[in-house]
């Protein structure tokens, strides 16, 4: 049988998430990210944990996307992660905050120049009219 699982939630999750990536499971960084309007109406899709700072779950999306703007209007979250390989998954609730400015500057810097055309010239959740106007 496993051994009990510490009693700090966030070295838990820091610990299976090694365990998942040593044994080479196939998206040991994908989270289910929920977040809902203001009223409630909920919506999910699939993010990158980006690590752990101050305690707090990174990832990056688009401040204009369908969950960026859910979440300006209302900040609750779920995420869950699941791990067939270990047949594990970890369930997080809270309130999500937008990184500063400074932060997101830094982080579109370190990105391939590729990725940066691509966040600039596509705006996330909206349909494009077509090939030619991408
Ligand atoms: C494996 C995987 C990883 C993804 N990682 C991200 C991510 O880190 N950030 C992100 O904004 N979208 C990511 N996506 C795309 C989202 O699931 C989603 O389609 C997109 O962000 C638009 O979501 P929204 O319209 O609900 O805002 C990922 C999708 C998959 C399948």
């Amino acid at each position: 049988m496993d051994e009990a699982p510490d009693s700090d939630p966030l070295k838990v999750l820091l610990a299976w998430h090694r365990e998942a990536l040593a044994l080479g499971a196939r998206e040991p960084d994908a989270m289910t990210l929920a977040t809902a309007t203001r009223d409630g109406r909920p919506s999910a899709r699939v993010v990158l944990f980006k690590g752990l700072a101050d305690g707090q779950l990174q990832f990056v999306t688009n401040f204009g996307s369908r969950k960026g703007l859910e979440i300006a209007e209302n900040p609750q979250v779920a995420l869950t992660f699941f791990w067939p390989e270990l047949a594990r998954q970890v369930r997080v609730e809270g309130v999500a905050e937008r990184a500063s400015d400074a932060d997101s500057d830094a982080y579109f810097r370190s990105r391939p120049r590729e990725s940066q055309i691509g966040a600039w010239a596509s705006s996330q959740s909206q349909a494009i009219a077509s090939r030619a106007e991408l």
